[in-house]
Formats: C-alpha cells, structure tokens, sequence
C-alpha cells in the first residue's frame, strides 16, 4: 500500500465535530480509547472497594514480613491497629483509614496531564484521537471552571512527593520480620517495585520537570538546574508508561497485602 493510500485530507479552519464522529483513518485507532476506558474503569472501581474495607490492608503477625497496602498508608484513623503511626483522636474508628488520604494520589492522577489527554479523549471524545472529528460542537478548553480546576496538579505534584518517602519507608520496612530479623519476601519486592514506579512517575511529571528546569532564560546561571532537568527530561519523555505501570502495580500491591492478610496466600520468603 503506497503513502497516498495512507494519507488523510485535513481542512484548515473547518468546524469542530459535532454529535457524529467521523474520519478518514482507516487503522484502528479506537483501540487505544478502548483500552483507557477499560483500564481506567476496573481501577476506579477496585479502588472505591477497596477504599471502604476496614481490614486486610496490613500484615503484621509474629514472623511475617511487615506489609501495608498503598491504598492505607499512612494509616492515620483508629482502625488501623498495628498498622497505625498516629492515633488522631478524633473518634475515626468508623473510617476506614484509605478515606482519609486517597485524595491526594488520586487528585495527583485526575490532574495529571497524560491522564487528562486519556481521559478527555476516551471518555468525552475531545476528541478521541488525532485526526478523528470532536464529538462536541463547541469547545472552551480548561480555561473555565469546573477545567480550570485542573492547574492545581502542580500542588498534588507536592502531596504526591510526600506520600512517595512514605511509601518508601513502607518498602525498606518490608524487607524486617516482625520479631526479628531482616529478610526478603514476595511482597517486600512487590511493595519495593509499586515504590520505584510511583518515584518514576512522580520524577517523569511535566509539573517535576518545569519545577527543574522552567521559567530559566539561560542554564548557565543555573547549573543545578541544568543536571536536574537533564535527569528529568528522558523520564519525562516515558512519563506514559510510567503512568500506566505505576497505576497498575499500586493496584495489584493492594490486592497481594489483601491475600496476605487475609490468609488467602502465604507471603513466600525468599530467604
Ligand atoms: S503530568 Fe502526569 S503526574 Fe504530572
């Protein structure tokens, strides 16, 4: 088939979509919306369940490796038991405590600029990929409320950072056995690689990278800069992947602590 074949017309300055979308791509490119809806679907809804359970989000009987879901960490509410690092004294026994903290990671996703591509694509059609018609009429962007309320990643960029040296500290404390002794298990490498994707994802963010190197006329006044937004800029450029991975593996780090804890499988040690 020859580059004519594959070429598609583009009209400057036409109309935006409509209710009917159409185009003139002949490979599928509805295979990757399809993909985001369903993967962004089975995580939201697994994490609204997993949200409101009160138990099985840490192991940490006699011999066993220290874990605790990321979806519960820091365990802040009543409920927490062992797993707890601060009694808030508030009466928040009937919280379960993943309530009281997935605002954070989950604000750093929702306003994340990759998932808002996604998202905008696959669910609104906005359109649903390039060079396929918008299924809107109109468009005003992110410049107006409820969109605009987007900007605010930067700071969930901030919260996200906080909750990744939590993390960290969670997985460096897998690796002790409760009532002695250091060692490694299954789920001390699982919560040691949902720590490593979430750093990369965190370190891969545009708001990360203009935070390293934006708003700087000249690096040569500014050498620090420059070495961190060199580290920055090829983690940047795999920020997708880094989005994906990281968002399922912090999902299957809490479905293996369940299990776990649950007494569905052994935590195998590795020695
Ligand atoms: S752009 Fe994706 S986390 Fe910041």
């Amino acid at each position: 088939m020859t580059a004519i074949e594959h070429s598609t017309q583009v009209v400057l300055g036409g109309t935006r979509g409509g209710p009917e979308v159409s185009t003139l791509r002949q490979d599928r490119w509805w295979i990757q919306p399809v993909i985001t809806v369903a993967v962004l679907t089975s995580f939201v809804i697994y994490a609204t369940w997993a949200a409101f359970q009160k138990g099985n989000y840490f192991v940490g009987n006699f011999g066993a490796h220290e874990l605790i879901s990321p979806f519960d960490s820091p365990c802040l509410t009543a409920t927490c038991g062992d797993a707890q690092i601060f009694h808030t004294g508030l009466g928040l026994a009937w919280l379960p405590p993943a309530l009281l903290i997935l605002i954070f990671p989950l604000g750093f996703r929702m306003t994340c600029y990759y998932y808002r591509r996604s998202y905008y694509r696959a669910f609104w059609w906005a359109p649903p990929a390039c060079g396929v018609a918008d299924a809107h009429g109109s468009y005003s962007g992110e410049t107006r409320f409820p969109l605009i309320i987007q900007n605010v990643h930067r700071y969930f960029f901030y919260f996200g950072l906080v909750f990744n040296v939590l993390l960290t500290y969670d997985a460096i404390r897998a690796f002790h056995v409760v009532g002695g002794g250091w060692g490694i298990s299954v789920g001390s490498l699982v919560l040691t690689l949902n720590a490593t994707l979430l750093w990369l994802y965190s370190l891969s963010c545009h708001a990360c990278r203009h935070l390293c190197g934006g708003q700087v006329r000249s690096f040569h006044d500014h050498p620090i800069r420059h070495k961190l937004w060199k580290f920055v800029t090829p983690l940047n450029a795999k920020h997708m992947n880094f989005a994906w991975a990281s968002l399922v593996v912090v999902a299957l780090t809490d479905v293996y602590v369940r299990l776990v804890a649950s007494g569905s499988i052994r935590d195998l040690v590795i020695f």
